[in-house]
């Protein structure tokens, strides 16, 4: 037979492959983490998260202003907490003039209509840098749920469009939704961090909040990277218990379970492309060993080719000006 179909024709210049090109990136697909610290005009690079900062309150206004004029239009907050504020229960989580709290009020004062989601976990707050209440050694489950909700309520409360869970307890987003409910806070969203793995490439975070846990580790409530149909379990209960949008974390090693889980659930999901998958490219780059800005682009639109329909990334910035 001769040969009649030739896929090169659909190849054979950037006219034709823009036309049958099945993903684009926008500034839209974009969640952007942001660090917030104590103090006045701190702008600090994270050394393990190059060209990446912690901001003080004063300066965080001007960031946002920045994100919001090119065309991203979501933000993810975390704060770094004094050591002297941090004990098992996280009560300073639930300080309503807290630095989250205030970060969550300055953005909102700044740019009003940028959309405002807020982390909750214990972790920053730990003494133990653990993400639940420690008890002999154990993370306890139920009794971190309720700190969990009452820190969502207060996120709430301070003025965020959702919080996003990135604890992994049983049963959280549950104690979440009800009390967010019962306090008449109905459109409060909240996006979990459904299929969060145990994994290694969180080390330069827990350097820019310094929170690494200071014993054991997190597999008791953060899953197992051996695992898919644990993550397909995982997203449906929290969807049941009234998650919003889900999420898969890490990113690039896990776009299997992205896909997967995007084929059956009826929600958004999620990716979140952490700090180490950062650290690793810009480590890479700097030694000249990777063309920084290529292999970029070429990460963030696996996210979508595998079918995440909000990537939340510390490049969000850079692609954004790169493609504009
Ligand atoms: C804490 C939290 C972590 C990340 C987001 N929220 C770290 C952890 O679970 O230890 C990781 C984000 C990243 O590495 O970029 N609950």
């Amino acid at each position: 037979m001769q040969q009649i179909r030739r896929n090169r024709r659909l190849r054979t210049n950037e006219a034709i492959r823009s036309l049958v090109r099945e993903n684009i990136i926008t500034p839209h697909d974009f969640l952007v983490p942001l660090f917030i610290v104590e103090g006045k005009s701190v702008k600090e690079e994270i050394p393990s998260m190059p060209n990446y900062y912690r901001y003080s309150l004063d300066l965080l206004g001007d960031e946002v202003k920045e994100l919001w004029s090119l065309g991203l239009k979501s933000v993810l907050l975390f704060v770094k907490v004094p050591d002297h504020l941090k004990d098992n229960k996280g009560t300073e989580a639930l300080n309503s003039n807290g630095l989250m709290q205030r970060a969550i009020k300055t953005v909102k004062e700044t740019v009003p209509e940028m959309l405002v989601m807020t982390d909750v976990a214990l972790d920053p707050y730990s003494s133990y840098g653990h993400d639940g209440i420690v008890e002999d050694g154990k993370i306890i489950n139920d009794e971190t749920c309720k700190i969990l909700a009452e820190m969502s309520l207060s996120h709430a409360q301070a003025g965020a469009d959702f919080v996003a869970p990135s604890d992994m307890m049983d049963g959280r987003i549950l104690s979440m939704r009800e009390l967010l409910e019962k306090e008449n806070y109905k459109n409060t969203g909240i996006m979990s961090y459904s299929a969060k793995y145990a994994s290694a490439f969180y080390g330069p975070f827990r350097d820019a909040l310094d929170s690494a846990p200071g014993f054991g580790d997190k597999k008791t409530y953060q899953m197992d990277f051996a695992n898919r149909d644990e993550a397909i379990k995982e997203t449906f209960m929290d969807i049941e218990e009234g998650a919003d949008i889900v999420m898969v974390k890490p990113g690039l090693c896990y776009l299997d379970m992205v896909r997967d889980i995007r084929d059956v659930v009826d929600v958004p999901v999620a990716v979140y492309q952490v700090s180490g998958e950062y650290a690793m490219l810009k480590a890479a780059a700097e030694k000249g060993w990777l063309d920084h800005d290529a292999v970029m682009l070429e990460q963030i639109m696996a996210f979508k080719r595998a079918g995440a329909q909000i990537i939340a990334s510390y490049f969000a910035k850079d692609v954004v000006k790169l493609l504009s």
